[in-house]
């Protein structure tokens, strides 16, 4: 059987070294699909524990463009998830952070929901024609890892802890739960989300693009491992740089990314992570936060924000260029050095298997369909009710 194919491009396993095509960052048709194959399909980081500390806490997030709101549950301190849209007509329900103490109102025609997601209140209610019982809010699976929150649209998803791999192992061994946000940035980049995925995943660049910090690791002690939804690296921080009294040999840096779009950057006094939110074909969102560890972190705080904000200007303007490089006409796609991208190679692929899956469960659906003529074509069509003109 042929590979599926989203806009001419093959979703057929990449060859070693190669690279999706140029296509792939710039189709409005690829950028779509992505909504359905990827978004919706698995586990995405949302927020952070510190945002919903106490009980009623709520914060508005986005798995992909899909808003969804996560909320700590007054009673039992359990955190919830729910699309962030009122089930009366799609209002969305709340923005930021907050606080609801009984419950959340729509702001457009005041329908009101538990913290449950249950529906409890709708003004003139003997106009609504519908068994309100089945109106909650819509849940979605919502799991941490050390600080993050994740969410997840697809009740078939594996559990969060397969999907994010060793990371908690990796978090609880570093006592990351326990360090203090030590600052947040928030970036508005003119590029395709995957790129900015892929130049973090990328450590061949470096030598190039950044002047800070270049001698930061120890060559030659990368360490790479792949799992099926991730990608990280641990590479030992160069000598020169790990504090007198301090175990060289503990002094390590692990990077890489969680599938899609979750870059954590964990070192023995810092975690800092870049979340990549897709927007259009070619504009992200990049936002970025760090915590870091109480004794030895925190006097180097403003140092690490300073070379991270350097590093990532740079950062930006590289991936700006991609992406105005893969609009050149006829194009083919590249290649990817087999260790200093290899995680890139593994992202891609990843990317080609769920776009896949996807793309061929919808073609399984639309053949199963076709196969029952009469049955798509349903629709109920009710006379004209006179009442329904009725005013209030
Ligand atoms: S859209 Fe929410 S109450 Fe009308
Ligand atoms: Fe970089």
């Amino acid at each position: 059987m042929p590979a599926p194919q989203i806009d001419g491009i093959d979703l057929a396993p990449l060859a070693p070294g190669r690279l999706l095509p140029p296509r792939a960052f710039t189709s409005p048709a690829v950028f779509e699909a992505e909504d359905a194959a990827i978004w919706n399909r698995g586990w995405v980081h949302v927020a952070d524990v510190i945002d919903v500390p106490g009980p009623g806490d709520y914060v508005a997030a986005t798995v992909g463009r899909s808003p969804v709101v996560i909320l700590r549950d007054r009673d039992s301190g359990q955190l919830r998830g729910f699309l962030n849209a009122c089930r009366h007509r799609g209002a969305q329900l709340v923005e930021g952070r907050g606080r609801c103490e009984k419950q959340l109102q729509c702001p457009y025609h005041g329908w009101s929901y538990g913290h449950d997601g249950r529906l409890i209140g709708v003004p003139f209610r003997d106009q609504i024609e519908a068994d309100l019982s089945t109106m909650g809010l819509i849940p979605v699976r919502v799991g941490t890892v050390g600080p993050l929150i994740f969410a997840c649209l697809d009740p078939l998803a594996p559990p969060l802890e397969a999907w994010s791999g060793e990371l908690a192992s990796h978090f609880a061994a570093a006592g990351v739960e326990s360090w203090p946000l030590a600052w947040e940035l928030t970036y508005d980049v003119d590029a395709n989300w995957k790129l900015f995925v892929e130049n973090a995943n990328d450590g061949y660049h470096i030598p190039v693009v950044h002047d800070v910090l270049l001698d930061l690791l120890q060559p030659g002690t990368g360490v790479t491992t792949l799992e099926p939804h991730s990608a990280y690296t641990y590479a030992n921080i160069n000598p020169a740089y790990v504090p007198p009294g301090e175990d060289p040999a503990l002094a390590r840096i692990r990077f890489g990314c969680v599938f899609p779009n979750l870059i954590p950057v964990l070192s023995p006094v810092d975690l800092t992570y870049l979340r990549v939110d897709p927007v259009a074909p070619d504009k992200l969102r990049l936002i970025v936060r760090s915590y870091d560890e109480p004794a030895r972190g925190a006097p180097l705080r403003e140092l690490r924000r300073q070379a991270f904000e350097r590093t990532t200007d740079q950062d930006i303007a590289v991936v700006r260029k991609v992406q105005r490089g893969l609009r050149a006409a006829g194009l083919p796609a590249g290649v990817h050095a087999r260790e200093l991208e290899a995680r890139i190679g593994h992202f891609e692929q990843m990317w080609v298997t769920a776009m896949a899956r996807s793309l061929a469960a919808e073609a399984s659906a639309t053949a199963a369909a076709a196969e029952r003529p009469g049955q798509a074509a349903l629709a109920v069509v009710r006379p004209f009710d006179s009442a329904m003109n009725r005013s209030p």
